[in-house]
């Protein structure tokens, strides 16, 4: 019998005061199914909404409900102390907010404080709450101190109202837990070169050319390869994100500086991941002082041609593994095998960048994963960190020829297209 992915992980599953605690029950079966031990804490708010004792039933075990309690005289360091993994799954913004200031009035907020192992939490919220600077900022600051804060789904809401707070599908929680606990260091040895974020391309001191890039997809490429071993070199253009940990952060403004920085850098590396919107045009010749509006005469602005950065670095390519991404608004797999082609790719991740649900900017993205040789994968919508873990496990399998351990799990979501 194949083990579960799962098996003998203990994880304490939080439930915290939201609508959506009764998903948590399904949840908890899920995890107890896949193998795991799981421990269930939660707030007294949860329990106005799904009795103790379904979970208590279904986990097994005791729920620990208060920090002063009669269980056990330090219930928040005995359940963290051989703990694998903390998910909070319902986290309300309460929640959001107390672990980002590491408030310990609580048993939940002492069990964040306490554990040292990697935590994943799933808000649920109404779409104001969501939308909230507060909440906003606490996200923000848990996910800087690498807490994996899962992006909220769009749909209708408890309240009538539609919009961004449902709580992430169950499939999309496991797989972040899965992708947690996967310790491997599978990409140990691989030299990874990843571009990332948009490129700025100065019209005068003050204004410029660039593109609605966020940079989030690289970032997340650049994060998973750390995570999973490779030595990371990350060229990124003008963003406001956070270096991943482990990970060498070179900052650049032009198409010019990011072709410099990477073809500097292209020897070392075993593995390169384009996935900057490097600007294609820049003004012929801009101003170094700030163009005053009475100056302007009317004429057109006149463009040329940035370096084509992927056919350059192409003609000194030797062993390198070329991985790209191609942002399509219409017919994605016919234009993704023109450019697999024209690029010489190993593989080409094609996205689309039409509709709210654009790759663009977004926490989530779908796309069509195109390998040089084999069949065109389908993967569904992923956090884009989820996604980096499959787009790794397709370049390793198809195109660095090792079996990833992870691709033969199985996956959700994956569908090949003939
Ligand atoms: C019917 C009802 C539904 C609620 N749903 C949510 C929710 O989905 N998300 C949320 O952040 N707060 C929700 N709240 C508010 C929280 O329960 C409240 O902020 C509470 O203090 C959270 O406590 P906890 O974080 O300790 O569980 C809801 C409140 C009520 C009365």
């Amino acid at each position: 019998m194949s083990e579960k992915a799962l098996q003998g992980k203990r994880i304490v599953l939080c439930v915290t005061g939201s609508i959506a605690a009764y998903k948590a029950v399904s949840l908890l079966r899920s995890l107890v199914e896949d193998g795991a031990e799981v421990s269930v804490v939660m707030t007294p708010s949860a329990t106005q909404f799904v009795a103790p004792l379904t979970f208590e039933v279904l986990s097994g075990r005791p729920v620990l409900q208060r920090l002063f309690a009669d269980t056990h005289p330090m219930p928040h360091l005995k359940v963290t102390e051989d703990a694998a993994l903390i998910l909070v799954a319902p986290a309300t913004a309460n929640c959001l907010a107390k672990c980002a200031l590491g408030l310990a009035d609580d048993l939940l907020g002492t069990v964040f404080v306490a554990a040292r192992c990697p935590i994943v939490m799933a808000p649920a919220m109404d779409v104001e709450m969501w939308d909230h600077p507060a909440v906003a900022a606490h996200t923000r600051t848990l996910r800087e101190r690498g807490i994996m804060v899962l992006e909220p789904e769009e749909g209708p809401l408890a309240s009538g109202l539609l919009g961004k707070g449902r709580l992430p599908a169950e499939h999309a929680i496991l797989e972040a837990v899965r992708a947690r606990l996967a310790v491997q260091r599978d990409w140990a040895g691989q030299r990874v070169l990843v571009s990332a974020g948009p490129t700025r391309e100065p019209i005068d001191a003050v204004r410029f050319i660039t593109n609605a890039s966020s940079g989030k997809m690289g970032y997340a490429m650049a994060d998973a390869a750390a995570q999973r071993g490779a030595e990371v070199l990350l060229v990124s253009g003008p963003t406001t994100l956070p270096c991943p940990p482990n990970v060498m952060r070179v900052s650049v403004t032009t198409a010019e500086e990011m072709y410099q920085e990477l073809e500097a850098r292209f020897s070392w590396a075993t593995v390169l991941v384009m996935t900057a919107a490097v600007g294609d045009f820049r003004p012929r010749n801009p101003s170094s002082e700030k163009v005053k509006k009475h100056q302007w005469d009317g004429e057109p602005l006149e463009l040329e041609r940035t370096p084509d950065i992927l056919q350059a670095l192409s003609r000194k390519r030797t062993h390198h593994v070329f991985v790209g991404f191609a942002a399509e608004s219409e017919d994605l797999l016919a234009n993704g095998r023109k450019k697999l082609r024209q690029k010489d790719l190993d593989l080409l991740v094609v996205n689309g960048i039409t509709g709210p649900q654009s790759a663009f900017g977004n926490e989530t993205n779908e796309v069509i994963l195109l390998p040089r040789h084999g069949t065109p994968i389908e993967v569904e919508r992923l956090p884009k960190r989820l996604l980096a873990d499959r787009i790794l496990d397709t370049v390793q399998e198809q195109c660095i020829g090792s079996p990833s351990s992870r691709s033969q799990q199985p996956h959700e979501g994956i569908r090949r297209i003939q």
